[in-house]
């Protein structure tokens, strides 16, 4: 039996489907009761929790051999933290799965996760992965680049961006590089390390097979979407100054029909900065070659 945090999300989503298609036995948990009743109705196992909450996940772990922890966030919410989502969620699932006597304990990092980053996002994600590996429960760490596909937040921001208006905003030189990798790629990956004594303690380092700036992914999915319109770039400091209007905007636009995707400072901040490993390395890891950015994009969205 596998269990799924972070069933429910993007990756989640994809996950779950090739493990259906696998025949794996499967328990996902989910925040709301609708949430079950959803994965229920795919045929899936179902209980209610939230990992930042340690009673609600009591028991939930009997007879599961593997647990694949997907929960993550980008922004801060209310008292939905950083530090009490990756790092207090994390060693709540982890102090669970000990006292279930879970064999393997996968946890889904990022690229750029370290403890001394700036980034809260990805320092939080290095402590996490700590906790799992000093746990003493055999683990798996992946840190995937950017995932792309259909359903993600990332090219679903950059479309919202192009209807906007006369022109694409890119805040800052969009220079920075990213290496995407096609979110059935990771599902690929991740079959490979079920049941496989080989990635048991190892930690994966991976992205697609392209290094990328933002602007150059920005083009492709213009192209993509027959969209032809200037790239507006804004400088970084005017971007998040811009930032505490832009809710207000968004609002604003919303009446008009218009969607503005929000960001924070953290998030254009991380845009700044280069987040690539070895361009070959699913093919050096997991032994096959990932799908170009071009060839993904073209897979999942539709003009
Ligand atoms: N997408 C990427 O490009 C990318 C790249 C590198 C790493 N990652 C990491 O990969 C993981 C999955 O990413 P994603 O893009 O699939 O994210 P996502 O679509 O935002 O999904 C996040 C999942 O976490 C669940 N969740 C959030 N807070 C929770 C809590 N307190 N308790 C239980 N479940 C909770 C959400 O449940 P609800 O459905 O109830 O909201 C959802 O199922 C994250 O850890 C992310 O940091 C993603």
């Amino acid at each position: 039996m596998i269990f799924i945090a972070g069933g429910t999300g993007f990756i989640g989503q994809h996950l779950l489907r090739a493990l259906k298609e696998k025949d794996y036995k499967i328990r996902c948990l989910a925040r709301s009761h609708e949430r079950a009743e959803a994965c229920k109705r795919k045929g899936f196992d179902a209980v209610i929790g939230d990992i930042t909450e340690r009673d609600s996940l009591k028991n939930t772990l009997d007879g599961v051999d593997m647990v694949v922890n997907l929960v993550g966030i980008i922004e801060e919410k209310n008292d939905m933290t950083f530090e009490k989502v990756h790092v207090e969620g994390t060693r709540n699932l982890v102090d669970e799965a000990k006292k279930a006597e879970v064999k393997h304990f996968f946890y889904q990092s990022a690229l750029g996760a370290s403890l001394s980053s700036w980034s809260k996002y990805h320092k939080t994600k290095a402590e996490a992965e700590e906790i799992v590996r000093t746990s003493g429960v055999p683990y798996t760490i992946f840190r995937p680049s950017i995932v792309v596909g259909h359903g993600d937040g990332f090219t679903e921001r950059i479309r919202e961006l192009l209807k906007v208006g006369p022109f694409v905003p890119v805040p800052g030189t969009g220079n920075a590089k990213l290496q995407p990798i096609y979110v059935e790629d990771w599902v690929r990956c991740f079959l490979k390390i079920i049941d496989n004594p080989e990635a048991i303690s190892k930690v994966y380092e991976f992205g697609g097979p392209e290094h990328l700036t933002y602007n150059k992914m920005v083009k492709v999915i213009m192209d993509t979407l027959e969209i032809k319109k200037p790239i507006l770039h804004i400088p970084m400091g005017i971007a998040k100054m811009g930032l505490p209007f832009m809710s207000g905007i968004g609002r604003i636009a919303g009446i008009f029909g218009k969607k503005i995707p929000a960001a924070t400072s953290e998030q254009l901040g991380l845009l700044a900065i280069d987040n690539i490993c070895e361009p070959d390395s699913v093919k050096k890891n997991f032994g096959f070659e990932p799908l170009s950015f071009n060839k993904a994009i073209k897979r999942f969205i539709k003009k």
